[in-house]
């Protein structure tokens, strides 16, 4: 159930304006939190006026507008794309059409078409996944990996911990193998720890890179984007990294 509250007297201000949810029966209290907080998001609001799926599609903006991540007629992949907004972004910035797709997006959920996209079902951490990926784009390298990958947390800190490690890792992995020279790599990260190592690798394939926390992140969200731009060239091998 939904209200609008109003303050004493009938008069409305700002704070008065926030919707408020009623606990339900049947519904948990962290579920009644998260559609409050989704009800009074001004993202939310902006993403649906807009006709993006994602609230999401804001940081991928942001950060382009920032760092100049799009041009016209660039070759993207997006990893963990649904439910699409940031596809969605990479199709217009990029002028992808139906008839010449430039975006390539993965998920192992189900999306509806994006027009100018070509979308994989799939677990991008598969062994195949990259050469499908590889094979969407016709054979061709890629301007710009984008990965905005998470798992669902399990509860178990250390075990979160490793799996968005290792996401981001098979992330980066996959972008130095398919960018072509002065290509991009952007990627979700969560501060703690092993992040320096994934920031070492990337120094040295890449000439710049930077950290982003665009304002469309939550501020209470552990999450933050590491960019990497200006890709030096294919390495010789994956070995390379490992022994560093
Ligand atoms: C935050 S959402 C991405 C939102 C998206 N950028 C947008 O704007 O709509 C993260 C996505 O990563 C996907 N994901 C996580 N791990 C994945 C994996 N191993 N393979 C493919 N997709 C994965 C999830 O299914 C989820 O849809």
């Amino acid at each position: 159930m939904v209200d609008k509250a109003l303050g004493s007297g009938g008069r409305k201000s700002d704070k008065d304006l926030k919707i408020r949810v009623k606990s339900a029966k049947g519904r948990k209290v962290s579920s009644t939190i998260w559609l409050e907080r989704q009800l009074n998001d001004p993202y939310v609001a902006r993403a649906r006026a807009e006709g993006l799926r994602s609230r999401a599609a804001f940081k991928i903006r942001e950060m382009d507008e920032k760092h100049k991540l799009f041009r016209r007629g660039m070759r993207v992949v997006d990893l963990g794309a649904a439910p699409g907004g940031w596809s969605q972004i990479a199709a217009t910035a990029t002028g992808s059409t139906e008839k010449n797709p430039l975006v390539v997006g993965i998920d192992y959920l189900e999306m509806d078409p994006i027009p100018g996209v070509t979308l994989l079902q799939k677990d991008f951490t598969d062994d195949d996944a990259p050469a499908m990926l590889i094979e969407a784009m016709g054979g061709k390298k890629a301007d710009l990996v984008m990965s905005d990958m998470a798992w669902p947390t399990t509860g178990h800190r250390p075990t979160d911990h490793l799996r968005i490690v290792h996401l981001i890792e098979v992330a980066a992995d996959f972008a130095l193998d398919v960018l072509a020279p002065n290509g991009s790599f952007v990627a979700k990260v969560f501060q703690g720890g092993t992040e320096h190592q994934l920031l070492a690798m990337l120094k040295r394939h890449f000439r710049s890179t930077h950290h982003a926390k665009p304002r469309s992140s939550r501020a209470d969200s552990a999450e933050a984007y590491l960019i990497a731009k200006g890709f030096k060239g294919q390495r010789e091998s994956a070995d390379e990294d490992e022994e560093q």
